[in-house]
């Protein structure tokens, strides 16, 4: 269960981003809670985008504070942020075409095992990891030794959301991940989603689909031009609703 009284996973305080003379977040109140999925969501140009780039290290706030696990943290870059055990799982990014499934999902934490003085890479354990943790997440992919780039868009994904998983990721920020996938790959991206919240990681995603996420998410963030228009929780609201808060932002 979610406990909403105890200390957020992430906490972020007035958070304000101006690119040169683009106001981009003016005074954002944002956290997510230890397991809890929260959808953000906001017309084209709200803000999305920036508020997870600058808790994915990409981007400095102009102003404002960040809480890590309570502690005032300062998400300096993306290597920072990974420290942090946050993930970050791009639609196209999230893994390299030309190198099997099982090597993008241990890609720059290889396993190694060492025989005598000699260090290797443990090639044969992260096969079989990889396996697993595809055959788990229901993925249909024939072997680990598969070159990712014969993978669809919905599998790329699952392969990132192997590799946090196994990580152990306490954060997985998804952006976009509905978009330009089939339907049946926007069901895969929800299920990836269920799954790590059965695991208990904590998870935001954007999506401009409010009906393809609202089951799964525990609260919802609405952006526009910057500000925060609504933070509401799954019991609180209605796809509806959320698409009418949208709607008339966009017309105001
Ligand atoms: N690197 C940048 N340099 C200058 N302006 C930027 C930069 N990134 C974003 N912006 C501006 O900041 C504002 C917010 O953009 P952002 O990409 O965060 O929105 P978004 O909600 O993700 O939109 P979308 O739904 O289109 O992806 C926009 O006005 C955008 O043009
Ligand atoms: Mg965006």
């Amino acid at each position: 269960m979610l406990n909403y009284d105890g200390e957020p996973l992430l906490r972020m305080e007035g958070i304000h981003k101006r690119y040169g003379s683009v106001h981009a977040l003016k005074g954002i109140d944002f956290g997510v809670y230890p397991g809890e999925v929260v959808g953000l969501i906001g017309d084209n140009g709200a803000g999305k985008s920036t508020l997870i780039e600058i808790i994915t290290g990409v981007h400095q706030p102009s102003e404002g504070i960040v809480y890590w696990n309570g502690e005032e943290t300062v998400i300096s870059s993306v290597d920072k942020a990974r420290a942090l055990d946050i993930e970050t799982v791009y639609q196209d990014q999230a893994v390299v075409d030309d190198r099997s499934v099982a090597q993008n999902v241990f890609l720059g934490r290889e396993l190694t095992a060492s025989i005598g003085p000699f260090d290797f890479l443990d090639k044969s354990t992260m096969r079989e990891e990889a396996e697993t943790l595809t055959r788990e997440l229901g993925l249909d992919i024939a072997s680990p030794n598969q070159e990712v780039r014969f993978c669809s868009g919905g599998e790329k994904q699952g392969v990132a959301i192997a590799r946090a998983m196994y990580f152990d990721a306490d954060l997985v920020i998804l952006d976009e991940p509905t978009t330009a996938l089939a339907v049946t790959g926007v069901r895969e991206v929800m299920k990836f989603i269920e799954q790590l919240k059965n695991a208990g990681t904590s998870c935001i995603f954007i999506t401009h689909n409010i009906q393809h996420g609202y089951s799964i998410s525990d609260r919802f963030v609405v952006l526009s031009r910057g500000e925060k228009l609504a933070d509401l929780k799954h019991e609180e609201t209605s796809p509806d609703e959320l698409e009418e808060i949208q709607t008339r932002a966009v017309s105001a």
